[in-house]
């Protein structure tokens, strides 16, 4: 393993400021920030690239164990490396799904001798598990769905959830979804053969009022909160009313800013279909203006791989969810190039928050001391993104056609080159990711 190298002539993207300087790496960590800093390692000229904190996906769904048909921690990481992410926080929702200690061993286990990036993973809560919750060592917390999704997870009983909010002080993250409106809205329509209904079966008020209930049991006991993937304006308009000295914090996915309804499923059908829903361009702009307020604190992909044979499936069949962590990247760098944000906000959501709100030792930063995740990146280099030329195991993308300019060349994990030039190394290995309670 060489985990030494040094990186001449890149533009360095550091917290406050953009600075065209050199950066050596020894035995994994950030060793020296400078111009004229000895060689150590392997040298690499990054003239014409910008280095960047490595990306930090705080969602992903790696599906190992039980449905590696879809993806497992290896090519799920593979798929990160390739997308310039470094770090990844998995969730729990796995067959069986994870809620208890030994089922969280037995994953790490099996990350640290499959996964090619560093990783950290979410406890499942259910009606039962608060001991489990309380006592489990070193994960990032505690994943609540609040609405029933893919997977058995729901803790949809206000007595229960109060329950989990009052006893701990681990950070709880909440999939915000109503499970009572979602019912009541199957009894109201009728019309289920067509994949347009799953915005209005899903709708706004759904979203609200979970964020709501969750948040009133945040300030109530004082727990820290994450509300994962916001959807709505409505809930940002909510946000936007509380204390800032508050301890919630949420985040966004590019889809949900990217793709809209009622275009997005006529173009892809089930593909579009993922909970909480894809919505109107009124919502996907509210959202982008919220990240760029500060309401929303960081950027997420939810990657919810599922095979096109299990996507092809009528509505009603088919799983809701889709891949997104080798594409998020890109989709900012895009964004970079066409003045909608900067650099340094890109680095903020997408490395920097997270790291920081999810309190990970030695991550978010290009600093010394730091561990080296690092992540290269050209501006000019366009590429369409195109379905059976990606890492994830289902292999196709919502974003199939679309043309990025701004794409990730060369990810760095714990100094080790892990992606080059479209290749991942599948040998590297990552590590588990050390969160401070
Ligand atoms: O669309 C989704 N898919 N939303 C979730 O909450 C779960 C995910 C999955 O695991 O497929």
């Amino acid at each position: 393993m060489n985990a030494s190298l040094t990186i001449r002539n890149a533009e360095l993207v550091l917290p406050g400021r953009i600075e065209r300087a050199d950066v050596s790496v020894i035995n994994g960590r950030i060793y020296a920030i400078g111009y004229g800093i000895p060689d150590v390692g392997d040298v690499i000229n990054a003239e014409g690239l910008c280095l960047l904190p490595g990306i930090i996906d705080p969602q992903v769904h790696f599906r190992e164990p039980g449905a590696d048909h879809k993806e497992d921690l290896h090519s799920g990481s593979c798929a990160a490396a390739a997308g310039g992410v470094t770090s990844y926080l998995d969730m729990p929702n796995n067959v069986p799904p994870v809620i208890t200690r030994q089922q969280m061993a037995e994953k790490k286990q099996l990350a640290a001798e499959k996964s090619v990036v560093n990783y950290g993973f979410f406890m499942g809560a259910t009606s039962e598990n608060l001991d489990e919750l309380n006592a489990v060592e070193n994960v990032c917390g505690i994943k609540i769905f609040m609405g029933s999704s893919t997977g058995d997870l729901l803790v949809d009983n206000p007595v229960v959830l109060e329950r989990i909010f009052a006893n701990g002080s681990r950070l709880i993250a909440v999939h915000a979804e109503d499970e009572s409106v979602l019912q009541t809205n199957k009894d109201l329509l009728n019309d289920f053969s067509d994949v347009r209904i799953h915005s209005r079966l899903r709708d706004e008020s759904a979203a609200l009022r979970a964020t709501k209930l969750a948040v009133r049991l945040s300030l109530q006991y004082q727990r820290r909160l994450h509300i994962l993937h916001l959807t709505t304006e409505d809930e940002c308009d909510f946000l936007r009313t509380l204390p800032r000295e508050h301890r919630i914090s949420t985040e966004v996915c590019p889809q949900h800013f990217t793709l809209t309804v009622p275009e997005c499923y006529q173009k892809l059908g089930t593909l579009a279909q993922m909970n909480p829903p894809l919505r109107t361009k009124r919502h996907a702009d509210a959202l982008w203006q919220a990240l760029k307020d500060g309401i929303i604190d960081c950027i997420a992909t939810d990657h919810a791989p599922h095979t096109l044979a299990e996507k092809d499936q009528p509505y009603g069949k088919a799983p809701s969810g889709m891949p997104g962590v080798e594409t998020s990247l890109a989709l900012l760098l895009d964004r970079v190039n066409r003045n909608d944000c900067t650099l340094q906000e890109v680095a903020f959501w997408m490395s920097e928050s997270p790291a920081k709100l999810y309190r990970m030792k030695g991550k978010g930063r290009i600093e010394v001391g730091q561990d080296a995740d690092l992540v290269l990146v050209d501006l000019t280099l366009k590429k369409t993104v195109t379905n059976g030329e990606l890492n994830t195991r289902v292999n196709w993308s919502p974003y199939h056609g679309m043309e990025l300019r701004g794409w990730p060349v060369r990810t760095i994990v714990n100094g080790q080159t892990v992606f080059l030039n479209g290749e991942v190394d599948e040998s590297v290995r990552g590590r588990e990711i050390c969160f401070a309670r």
